[in-house]
């Protein structure tokens, strides 16, 4: 029977959108690329359906699944090449559920070549549109600055997770960073939520990095994650074996963090 009865547009039910989680602190070497690989890994394996799109041009959530010679296409060109059907992009990645839209170096030159496009900060949320109803949870790794590139994540994405590292520096930058956030919201995306902070390589032994998470939970409270990531050796080595903690080092310290906070991640959304 045709949709249109009687002249009427019969309403199906709105299809689920996907939850977009960035990734972001303009810190760099504070766990956001461990967070992304690790945290849309065990989304999938709670059986979502989920992408993990590098948006560093650094390419390291790419190159924790993939090698890079089997990256042709990557997110410089979906981002830029609006014709590009985006099924050429996006990759299977050996974790099951699991797609990769892959980054290369390219995306450094994304900054210059939008100078002066008007839609420069929203070309990856018109880009992401098509993609909403094939996925639960787009996971997005961001760069260390809070550039274009960072700024087109935040105007796309539902929530943002800030990893912080329990270093004595930890809180140094996250004013800048929440300062972005709230004229993200203000404009061009008032769904944005923080969804939580996280604490990364965290050093349980040493009263520091105790005083450290909490001076963290004085500034931030309850956004701040029950899951705190420790510094754990499987957890950098993973990568190398294009592996996720989960397959590499199941039952480590790093598995069952990663395996909590999505836990607490799928408790937020
Ligand atoms: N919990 C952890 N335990 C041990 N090593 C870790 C842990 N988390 C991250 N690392 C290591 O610390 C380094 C920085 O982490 P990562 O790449 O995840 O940070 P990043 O914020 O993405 O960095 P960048 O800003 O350069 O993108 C990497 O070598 C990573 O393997
Ligand atoms: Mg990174």
């Amino acid at each position: 029977m045709s949709a249109h009865t009687n002249g009427i547009k019969r309403q199906s039910a709105p299809k689920p959108q996907a939850q977009i989680i960035a990734i972001a602190n303009q810190k760099g070497g504070v766990g956001k690329t461990t967070t992304a690989i690790n945290l849309a890994a065990a989304l999938a394996g709670k059986g979502k359906k989920v992408l993990l799109l590098d948006l560093d041009p650094q390419a390291n959530s790419t190159l924790s699944y993939l090698v890079m010679n089997e990256v042709d296409l990557s997110a410089y060109d979906f981002l830029t090449d609006l014709t590009l059907p985006v099924q050429r992009v996006i990759q299977p990645s050996p974790v099951p559920g699991l797609d990769l839209l892959p980054a290369r170096i390219s995306l450094a030159k994304f900054e210059s070549r939008l100078v002066g496009e008007f839609d420069a900060p929203f070309r990856l949320k018109d880009r992401l549109d098509s993609l909403s109803e094939t996925y639960d949870f787009i996971v997005v790794d961001t760069p260390p600055t809070l550039g274009l590139i960072t700024v087109n994540a935040l105007v796309a994405s539902t929530y943002v997770i800030i990893p912080i590292q329990s270093s004595y520096f930890a809180l140094e930058g996250t004013d800048d960073l929440l300062e972005t956030v709230e004229k993200i919201k203000a404009r061009p995306n008032p769904n944005l939520q923080i969804l939580g902070v996280l604490v990364t390589l965290h050093d349980r032994r040493t009263t520091l990095s105790r005083d450290i998470h909490q001076q963290i939970t004085r500034v931030f409270g309850e956004r701040v994650f029950d899951t705190v990531i420790t510094k754990s050796v499987r957890l950098e080595e993973s990568p190398a074996y294009r592996e996720s903690i989960f397959t590499y080092a199941p039952g480590s310290t790093g598995a069952n963090e990663y395996s909590t906070l999505c836990e607490e991640v799928l408790r937020r959304v």
